[in-house]
């Protein structure tokens, strides 16, 4: 049976790759970034549309003639997120516009991703209660992904809306259970001989804080930047090795980390900053399988 999907906020297609393998018919696909449109286009397929998602009205009034069964997607993160200021202001506004949109079209299923300070957040409890007038039933969940298919410490919140009884509810949460492995998955495991380091660098946040890794763990979080070493760095204590023997991961290495296919193609070189940002900002790809397959379970199809 088709199951059938609109992913708004497509970026490079993290999110509809994952749907995809979970077995969705992803009908259209939106995002204002020519970047990420062009990217998306190459690498799924020309269902991609641009769009600003903030003129919820026209978006609504275009999905509802698709009617799909799922409307997923995921909103700008930067005014929760703890690299961001945390003022709730335009981009969180994109947060708003989705619970708008699922209330105006009221598919039968909604999924969307964030980062976990998002439940803090005024606008997403505004959100929540947008939806649930709607009718919809949620079930919320963080998910760490080095535990679903992902080699990669990256938490994520996900909420699943639904029509009808728990049911639906109950089934998403048993079909994530049985997702969930028994071992956070490591670097090397993922990538096997396509890493050739047994340490890298990853640029901290503050110099406080571990900058290198070993492959034969998690990494941290992919984020949207990707810097060299710098020359004063004289590292940190908990480091997996000193930082002059080590290197940043390449585009192409944190693009596999995200779990993007091999193949995947990626624009710009190495460590252009709009591909270093499409591949920090997208939803793991295993990740979003996993998570689909839940929504596909939850709805019996
Ligand atoms: C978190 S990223 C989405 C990642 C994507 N789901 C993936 O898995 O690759 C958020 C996206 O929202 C897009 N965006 C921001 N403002 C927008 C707007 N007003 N209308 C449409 N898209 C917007 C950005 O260009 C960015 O690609």
């Amino acid at each position: 049976m088709t199951v059938t999907a609109v992913d708004l906020f497509c970026g490079c297609g993290g999110l509809s790759a994952g749907l995809i393998e979970a077995g969705f018919v992803v009908e259209e696909a939106y995002d204002c970034w020519p970047r990420a449109l062009d990217t998306y286009e190459r690498n799924i397929a020309p269902h991609v549309v641009p769009l600003d998602l903030m003129d919820v009205a026209s978006a609504a009034g275009r999905i509802a003639s698709i009617d799909p069964t799922l409307l997923a997607g995921a909103p700008p993160c930067q005014d929760f997120s703890t690299a961001g200021k945390r003022v709730e202001a335009e981009q969180a506004n994109l947060t708003t516009a989705f619970g708008q949109i699922v209330s105006r079209c009221k598919p039968p299923a909604f999924l969307m991703e964030n980062v976990p300070q998002v439940r803090l957040s005024a606008t997403y409890q505004q959100m929540r209660r947008t939806v649930a007038d709607a009718g919809y039933s949620l079930v919320e969940a963080v998910l760490d992904a080095s535990w679903f298919g992902v080699p990669q410490r990256r938490q994520r919140f996900f909420a699943f809306g639904y029509r009808g009884n728990g049911e639906g509810g109950q089934r998403f949460e048993q079909s994530l259970d049985r997702a969930k492995s028994s071992h956070r998955l490591t670097v090397k495991q993922y990538m096997g001989d396509e890493i050739d380091v047994e340490y890298y660098y990853r640029h901290p946040r503050n110099y406080s804080r571990r900058s290198v890794f070993s492959v034969h763990e998690p990494s941290p979080t992919v984020r949207g930047v990707n810097r060299p070493v710098p020359p004063n760095y004289a590292g940190n204590r908990l480091d997996s090795a000193p930082p002059s023997q080590v290197r940043p991961l390449t585009t192409r290495e944190r693009g596999r980390v995200q779990t993007f296919p091999g193949e995947w193609m990626w624009d710009g070189g190495d460590r252009n900053a709009d591909t270093e940002l499409l591949i920090g900002n997208a939803v793991p790809v295993q990740l979003a399988a996993r998570v689909g397959t839940a929504v596909r379970d939850a709805l019996d199809r």
